[in-house]
């Protein structure tokens, strides 16, 4: 996707052992659409070769103040001029120091102070430099003035020491640039989701359950997580990554998803994506059921509708439900919409099975249908996420 179509990055890659994952991170801004300039600090050459970089984004690298390619030799204003974002990434103990007290005795540092565009920067260092008192200090500064921190995160780290201190990694640091440029529709709003499949016991090795990949429920929460919303996501058993920024609760069965999503109430907005499996077998076996007779009769309670026992609240959030159906969308959704008293329910046609990256989805609130063009599962969840802070700001 050309999440950064248009836009120009200026990538500032200092001297940790984490410059050689800025390469990657280079290539997927570039992937994203976005003309990357790569500045680099003389220690930074000493883990990447700048040709690395140049051959990565196609464009040349700058190292130095006194480099001068440029007609007025100032490359350290020149460079961001124009620019949409400057992400140093990794970016050192040392430099966030030189951030926090305004030094600019190289050509990053300088066109971080000269810069007139928005500064990210992804911290990462041993953990012992990233929890030190002088660091946290200066970290603190530096967001005080505005910059936005990337983690660090946690783990296993170049030294073999384990902690806080990692650099994210490329692909969570494009993600989190394509975020920072989404617009805020949902700042400060609480949005508890429901997605992917439930399983329902059967016995100890057996379930019920549908192929719902969990990807629409997922890109919707990363669509939200983008809008600035803080996102809850009460997940069945799928095989996704975490959407950054979102906080993640795995369940298993419909009366799992049913208490966990009671017990991460209150909410703003209460969005379910589920495949929710309608009925649960009455009584799961304790042991493994054997083959024998040539008929088995499964006996099959209904599982709690959990969208509709949330509606009913009195203290409701703004509540999105979903429809699948393969045939008459329109009347089976709208059905849905009216059954359980909802502001909007999303219809997506699912004749070709679920699990696909693509969809085709119409919305379905009281001023009637809207269908959206067909596409990817994310730009899909933007658009819903557009009409919902359209809905919700209406009504405020
Ligand atoms: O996961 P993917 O592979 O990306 O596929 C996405 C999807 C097709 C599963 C998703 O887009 C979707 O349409 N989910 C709803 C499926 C459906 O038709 O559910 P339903 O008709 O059983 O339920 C209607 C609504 O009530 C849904 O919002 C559902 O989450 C909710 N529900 C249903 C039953 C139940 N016990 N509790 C519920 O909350």
């Amino acid at each position: 996707m050309n999440d950064l179509q248009g836009k120009r990055i200026v990538l500032g890659v200092t001297g940790g052992i984490a410059a050689y994952k800025a390469c990657e991170l280079a290539r997927l801004i570039g992937k994203a659409g976005a003309d990357v300039d790569v500045v680099m600090t003389e220690a930074a050459t000493q883990f990447v070769a700048p040709l690395t970089f140049q051959a990565l984004t196609g464009r040349p690298v700058q190292v130095s103040m006194w480099q001068t390619d440029r007609a007025n030799g100032m490359a350290h204003i020149d460079l961001t001029r124009g620019a949409d974002a400057l992400l140093v990434a990794p970016a050192t103990a040392d430099f966030i120091a030189k951030l926090a007290h305004g030094f600019a005795d190289d050509l990053l540092s300088s066109l971080c102070l000269a810069r007139d565009c928005p500064l990210l920067i992804a911290p990462a260092m041993n953990r012992q430099m990233w929890i030190n008192p002088a660091t946290q200090r200066n970290v603190a500064q530096v967001r005080g003035d505005g910059v936005v921190i990337l983690g660090p995160a946690s783990g296993e780290q170049a030294c073999g020491e384990v902690g806080e201190g990692r650099m994210l990694e490329a692909e969570a640091l494009c993600q989190a640039l394509i975020a920072f440029f989404q617009p805020k529709l949902l700042a400060g709003k609480r949005v508890l989701l429901t997605a992917g499949p439930t399983q329902e016991p059967l016995d100890p090795v057996r379930v019920l359950t549908n192929l719902s990949s969990g990807k629409m429920g997922y890109a919707l929460a990363r669509a939200c997580a983008e809008a600035g919303a803080s996102v809850t996501l009460v997940s069945g058993p799928v095989c996704l990554p975490t959407p950054a920024g979102v906080t993640r609760i795995d369940v298993v069965s419909a009366l799992e998803m049913r208490d966990a999503v009671i017990n991460a109430l209150p909410a703003d907005i209460f969005i379910a994506v589920a495949a929710v499996a309608d009925y649960r077998p009455a009584a799961p076996a304790a042991h493994k059921i054997k083959k024998g007779a040539e008929r088995l009769t499964l006996d099959l309670v209904a599982n709690p509708d959990i969208l509709a026992e949330v509606a009913a609240l009195p203290d409701a959030p703004f509540c999105v439900g979903f429809a699948a159906e393969s045939q008459q969308l329109a009347e089976y959704a709208e059905a849905k919409r009216r059954a359980k008293r909802l502001p909007l329910v999303v219809g997506n046609l699912v004749q070709d099975g679920l699990g696909g990256e693509a969809n085709q989805i119409t919305l379905f609130d009281a001023a009637g249908s809207h269908p959206l063009p067909p596409g990817d599962k994310l730009t899909l969840a933007r658009a819903i996420v557009r009409h919902i802070a359209e809905m919700i700001h209406a009504h405020d």
